[in-house]
């Protein structure tokens, strides 16, 4: 995610946004920048890299004169890292700047608009749409601009705004982007925020904007609006966070966090993409039936959690749109001689874009003569670049060394392209598309339903009784294979237990002989044309007295009489049930290495990115 603070005080201003923006280093970001108000004029500096590059353009803040401004570190979403996709955006008059945190979803059709009325953009960012749309609005009253401005985006987004016309004050409005303003008053200076962590050291004082409001900071007043402009008062809260507690947004690690990110990163991966008539569009990849057509096959290409990712697209693609999926990892692909070439799509699965096994992989499909999609988190690393097209799952940043977040966006990616090619070879039905596509739009809420307190608890309460085993196995049929795989990684990369996922239909070829007293098996049953068979599979566990903790749909609920525990998840079509089975799995695996005192965000002997073969 972006990263935002603003100032307005008795101080000069360049100095706090730098330091400010220090503070959101953690976050991950590529480019940032700074506006600064004087005397009715405001000076915009921004760069590509981090936040020295600025310090070094402004010596350090000191080469900007004036006591109110804005600051921004950028995560890429729409448009490479570089010093014109970097915010601030000022006005084409220079009578306002912005930063943005969020995806404005009808940038494109509001880009269109503005440019038509003459507006010059000079990025490719969506974020650039807020100042030129507030410059077209404005007639002298910024609430009024503002008011009339929320009513046009559409979207989530953070906003900080400098008005020429309004000396000493910062703008902000909020819709589904968290925004905080740091109440500082009696030291004449107050702030607003991304997060706590930015202007932490300056007050413990926030309010937290709601959705739609509007807020108006000045040194000696905070003034608060609704969306319809009218006042209203707000109360502040306290932050007792230190700075490295706020980094991580109060939670004890990155990685729960990030858990906690998914409902967010979900539905910035999906809903943009899927259009008002249902279409989905892949950001201008081009899937032409002819080409589909063409097909003998597709690979889905990746290492660890985005091959998994891969093999659960795999089961997705293959249901619905009936083309054959072949699934790789990437170090094996690489040195297999792979048969693959124009007839052939290659997808490469990779969270850091930067793995080299995958980079590899994706450098020889290409020279082989197959088209090569990317689906990727950080935007211009170096397999968006090389691939022929690139898909972004927009997770945002992700610190911990487990992903998460970066995992169950890139399943949803898959799906949008499955459901797409689907849909060009005429090879599902159109009730069932529209289902499949309402399943994605509200999977968002259904994470967010595993989230709540009780279903923490609930986790929190299983996780302690089953962390001192030595070994896990988690079992599944179809796509809970796939899901099982990833869920067998989380355990044992964090927690250091080993574990081993097993297709359940392979127990009785081996691995049974396991089984014994005390060995317990997560089994996944939410595929409910496979549930007999799945039921048969857990008893021959727990008739051996292994232990069964179940991890099922609703409808398979009744497999309880068959376990000694059951994880009951959220209704969904069982289609989607893998990335919701991924939320349980990454739940209990977090808390077992919690209780095992683990060192969860950086587990040993792993790396974020693996960029050595
Ligand atoms: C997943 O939790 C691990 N950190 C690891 O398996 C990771 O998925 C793998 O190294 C691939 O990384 P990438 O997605 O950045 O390419």
């Amino acid at each position: 995610m972006c990263g935002i603070i603003g100032y307005t005080g008795g101080a000069q201003a360049a100095p706090k946004l730098l330091n400010g923006l220090k503070r959101l280093d953690y976050r991950g970001y590529d480019s940032s920048g700074i506006a600064v108000l004087e005397r009715g004029k405001i000076t915009v500096v921004k760069a590509e890299g981090k936040v020295a590059v600025l310090d070094k353009k402004t010596d350090f803040g000191n080469a900007l004169r004036g006591t109110v401004g804005i600051g921004h570190t950028r995560w890429a979403t729409h448009g490479a890292p570089s010093d014109a996709n970097a915010h601030p955006h000022a006005s084409n008059d220079g009578r306002f700047a912005i930063v943005h945190n969020g995806i404005i979803e009808n940038f494109f059709e509001l880009k269109q608009t503005l440019a038509a009325s003459g507006c010059v953009f000079s990025s490719e960012t969506d974020s650039e749409v807020i100042v030129h749309l507030i410059e077209t609005l404005y007639n002298g009253d910024m609430l009024a601009t503002l008011v009339k401005a929320e009513r046009e985006l559409k979207g989530s987004y953070a906003v900080g705004i400098l008005c020429a016309d309004a000396p000493n004050t910062i703008y902000a409005i909020r819709k589904d982007n968290p925004l905080m303003i740091g109440i500082n008053g009696k030291n004449g200076e107050n702030f607003i925020a991304s997060d706590v962590a930015a202007a932490l050291e300056y007050t413990h004082e926030f309010v937290l904007l709601g959705d739609g409001e509007i807020a108006a900071v000045s040194p000696a007043e905070v003034a608060f609006y609704d969306a319809d402009g009218k006042p209203i008062t707000k109360e502040p809260y306290t932050v007792k966070w230190n700075i490295e507690q706020a980094e991580k947004g109060g939670y004890p690690h990155f990685m729960i966090k990030e858990i906690h990110e998914q409902p967010r990163a979900l539905t910035d991966t999906v809903r943009q993409r899927i259009k008002r008539d249902g279409s989905i569009d892949l950001d201008g990849i081009e899937l032409t039936p002819e080409y589909i057509a063409s097909l003998d096959g597709i690979d889905i290409i990746g290492c660890g959690s985005a091959y998994h990712a891969g093999i659960v697209g795999k089961y997705f693609i293959e249901k619905h749109a009936r083309i054959r999926v072949n699934c790789e990892l990437a170090s094996e692909y690489i040195y297999s001689d792979p048969i693959t070439g124009a007839n052939r799509l290659t997808l490469i699965i990779s969270q850091s874009g930067e793995t080299a096994d995958t980079l590899a992989a994706l450098r020889l499909a290409k020279k082989r003569g197959s088209r090569t999609i990317a689906v990727v988190n950080v935007v211009e690393s170096a397999i968006a670049r090389e691939a022929d097209g690139v898909l972004y799952t927009h997770a945002g940043p992700e610190i911990a060394v487990a992903t998460t977040k970066g995992y169950t966006t890139q399943i949803a990616a898959l799906y949008l392209i499955g459901l797409k090619a689907a849909r060009i070879k005429g090879a599902i039905t159109n009730e069932r598309y529209s289902a499949l596509i309402k399943e994605l739009l509200s999977v968002s809420d259904k994470v967010s339903a595993m989230l709540a307190p009780a279903e923490i608890e609930q986790m929190l309460a299983l996780a302690k009784k089953y962390s001192k085993n030595h070994c896990a196995f988690f079992i599944g049929r179809g796509a809970d294979y796939a899901a099982s795989l990833e869920g067998a990684l989380k355990l044992k990369e964090i927690s250091y237990i080993h574990a081993e996922a097993y297709a359940a239909g392979e127990l009785k070829h081996g691995t049974i002989s396991l089984i014994e007293e005390g060995t317990v098996t997560l089994a996944l049953v939410t595929q409910s044309a496979l549930y007999p068979k799945m039921e048969s599979n857990i008893k021959s566990v727990s008739s051996r007295k292994g232990t069964v903790i179940a991890v099922a749909s609703p409808e398979n609920a009744k497999i309880s009489s068959a376990s000694d525990k059951v994880i009951i998840l959220p209704e969904c079509d069982d289609d989607i049930a893998p990335i919701l089975a991924a939320v349980a799995l990454q739940l209990f695996a977090y808390y077992v290495a919690d209780c095992r005192k683990c060192d969860i965000d950086k587990p040993r002997n792993l790396a974020k990115s693996v960029t050595v073969e």
